[in-house]
């Protein structure tokens, strides 16, 4: 820990929550309405926290629990506003494992939404396409996942409310699901289903891996997403995720894969993925 810093890093449980929601309320003051959904935003996807109205921002560096952001395109800040006049909490940045934070910290943001009253997770990230017929532009609504990255956030003692065998039939709410297929045929923007596939990261995929993800059955890869949705399940909150295809899986073009085109194609489509996440809330 830093010298100047005010809290722990490392304390990521249901306390830790409570307090960095308690600071979170208090920051934004007499304006605040329990959130509808809880929204964070992947690589590339920023732009929505400038559609929010009302505002009131804050560094991760200020609530309690929360590591500094460090990867180049996640600015690190909550948000709490409104989008289509309902209340949400925005977080533009999250914690990955490949930074070597432990799966508790990745997933800590969503006890953190959760103690702030918010019954939705909504998870946005930027994927790499293993279906073939995937393009870069493309936009996935998260059906099912796989859990490649062999970490779990809720190894250890079970927290307070805490499932300890928690059912993943279902992670990705139906509902949900269904109320995101309304509001891109509302908005006009293709939605494909697909299975997100989680992979620790930092390096992309060996051509080899994608052939073996394709067979396991993945749709999309990612590093993000999976220690969050396993919790959000684990402590009852409804989830639903949108993966933004930013290129072709290794091997499956002749393109070399760089953080900066998985920015610059997450830019390309960040118009659609507003319009969708924002007619989505009104739906809630
Ligand atoms: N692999 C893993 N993560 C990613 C990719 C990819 O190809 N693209 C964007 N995030």
């Amino acid at each position: 820990m830093s010298a100047g810093t005010h809290h722990t890093i490392g304390q990521t449980g249901v306390p830790a929550a409570a307090t960095a929601a308690a600071y979170i309320r208090q920051t934004v003051g007499a304006v605040w309405r329990d959130p509808v959904a809880g929204i964070v935003l992947g690589s590339g996807l920023g732009g929505l926290a400038d559609r929010l109205e009302n505002t009131v921002r804050m560094p991760f560096s200020r609530v309690p629990g929360f590591p500094t952001a460090t990867v180049a395109g996640h600015a690190g800040q909550l948000l709490y506003g409104t989008l289509a006049g309902r209340p949400v909490v925005m977080l533009a940045g999250r914690f990955h494992m490949y930074e070597g934070h432990e799966a508790p910290l990745a997933a800590f943001p969503v006890r953190v939404l959760h103690a702030l009253g918010a019954p939705v997770y909504v998870a946005s990230n930027a994927a790499g396409g293993v279906r073939r017929t995937f393009v870069p532009g493309d936009l996935m609504l998260v059906a099912d996942h796989i859990n490649l990255m062999f970490r779990n956030p809720l190894i250890g003692p079970t927290e307070s409310g805490d499932e300890r065998f928690p059912d993943m039939s279902d992670p990705y709410d139906a509902a949900l699901r269904a109320l995101m297929h309304d509001a891109a045929a509302a908005v006009n923007v293709p939605l494909q289903d697909g299975v997100y596939c989680g992979l620790l990261g930092p390096t992309y995929e060996t051509p080899a891996e994608v052939r073996m993800l394709e067979r396991l059955g993945a749709d999309a890869v990612g590093m993000s997403t999976v220690p969050e949705v396993i919790m959000a399940r684990a402590i009852g909150m409804r989830a639903v995720a949108v993966s933004c295809i930013t290129n072709k899986a290794a091997g499956l073009s002749h393109e070399k894969l760089n953080h900066q085109e998985v920015m610059d194609a997450g830019k390309a489509v960040a118009g659609r993925f507003e319009s969708l996440v924002i007619e989505f809330v009104r739906r809630l």
